[in-house]
């Protein structure tokens, strides 16, 4: 089976449907953010404190290459991954690619609970949200197959790519 892929912004349910995703399909999960402080011993903000973003790029680029060389995983990137076409290219060998999507205001319900966004420590995270979401669009739009994720659960969002999957065998 090829990996299926979540990209998508921060806060847009990745990790939430990665788990159904696997729960459901019995799969591996491999969470890249998780898998980069394992190897680094370091969380991602302290990453970004202490080495820079650059830094953390190239280490995301290195792991996510790790990772796409497998099969039957399902792969959850963090929501710059697909800024660097080597990642997308790597991803897309062995995976089928989706990208959540949500509105600038539920990313920031969705990720105001939590302090392990560097990017999003700011005055106003809001209008950050919205600045990064419209640099990155054209990113995600090219990145692969669209998920609407507003209104949804993540078990409903798990069973639509789930649909979409069988669909492309
Ligand atoms: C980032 C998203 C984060 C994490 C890092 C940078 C981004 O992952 O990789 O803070 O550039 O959008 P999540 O999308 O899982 O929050």
């Amino acid at each position: 089976m090829k990996n299926i892929v979540l990209t998508g912004f921060m806060g847009t349910g990745k990790t939430a449907v990665g788990k159904e995703l696997s729960r459901m399909l019995t799969m591996k999960l491999v969470d890249i953010d998780t898998e980069i402080e394992k190897s680094e011993k370091m969380s991602i903000n302290d990453i970004f404190r202490n080495l820079g973003e650059q830094r953390f790029r190239e280490i995301e680029t290195g792991m996510i290459k790790k990772f796409a060389i497998q099969k039957n995983l399902i792969i959850s990137t963090g929501g710059g991954a697909v800024l660097r076409e080597e990642n997308m290219a790597a991803l897309r060998e062995n995976g089928i690619i989706f990208c959540l999507n949500a509105f600038p205001e539920t990313i920031l319900k969705r990720t105001s609970g939590s302090s392990e966004r560097p990017l999003l420590k700011v005055e106003n995270p809001l209008s950050r949200i919205e600045d990064l979401l419209k640099l990155r669009m054209p990113f995600y739009k090219d990145a692969g197959i669209t998920i609407d994720t507003e209104g949804k659960t993540p078990l409903q969002i798990a069973a639509e790519i789930i649909g979409i999957v069988k669909c492309r065998k």
